[in-house]
C-alpha cells in the first residue's frame, strides 16, 4: 500500500491529454496505490495524471463514502452514450483543494471502459456516479473543473483558490 502525492493545479500535467493504456495488466501497482491514495484524501475519484502518470485511466468508487464499496477501474475510458439531461452539481477536484465549483454535466451517460483484467465493459451510469465519471474523464483530456466555468464565474474562483494556496 502507498499513498501516492497528489498533483495540484496549475502543475502543467492536470492540462495535458494522457496517452492510451496498451496493457493493462501492466497497471496492477498503480491502481492499487491509486485506490489507496483516493480513500485516504478522502476522495470518491482519482484520475492517473492527479499522480503524475500520463495514461488514461481513473479509479471511481461513488459510494464508499455512504457505506458500500463500488470499486471501478476505468481503463481507455469512452462515453458512449450522453443521455439529454443535464443537471448542475457542486463538484471539488483532490487536485484543487479548497474549492468547489458548480458544472453543468448530462445526469446519465453509458460508459465504456477495459478493466483490469483486460476486458471492455459498458456500464450505464446515473447520479454522481455519471457525474464523477465525466470529471475524472475530463482530467484524462487535460480538463479540469475550471475548465468547464463561464470566464467570470472562473476568474472569481482562481483567485480564492490562490488566495489559498
Ligand atoms: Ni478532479
Amino acid at each position: 500500500m502507498s499513498i501516492l502525492p497528489i498533483v495540484t493545479w496549475p502543475d502543467p500535467r492536470l492540462s495535458q491529454v494522457c496517452e492510451p493504456v496498451r496493457d493493462p495488466a501492466t497497471l496492477t501497482d498503480l491502481v492499487q496505490d491509486m485506490f489507496d491514495t483516493m480513500y485516504n484524501a478522502p476522495g470518491r475519484g482519482l484520475a492517473a495524471p492527479q499522480v503524475g502518470v500520463m495514461q488514461r485511466v481513473f479509479v471511481m468508487d461513488p459510494t464508499w463514502k455512504d457505506g458500500d464499496r463500488t470499486p471501478y477501474v476505468c481503463i481507455n475510458p469512452e462515453i458512449v452514450i450522453s443521455g439529454d439531461t443535464v443537471a448542475k452539481n457542486t463538484e471539488a477536484c483532490l487536485s484543487i483543494p479548497g474549492v468547489s465549483a458548480d458544472v453543468i454535466r448530462p445526469t446519465e451517460i453509458t460508459l465504456a471502459y477495459t478493466d483490469l483484467d483486460g476486458t471492455r465493459q459498458e456500464t450505464w451510469l446515473t447520479g454522481f456516479a455519471a457525474t464523477c465519471a465525466q470529471h475524472e474523464l475530463d482530467h484524462l483530456n487535460g480538463i479540469v473543473i475550471f475548465d468547464r466555468l463561464s470566464p467570470e464565474v472562473r476568474a472569481a474562483l482562481e483567485t480564492e483558490y490562490a488566495a489559498l494556496t
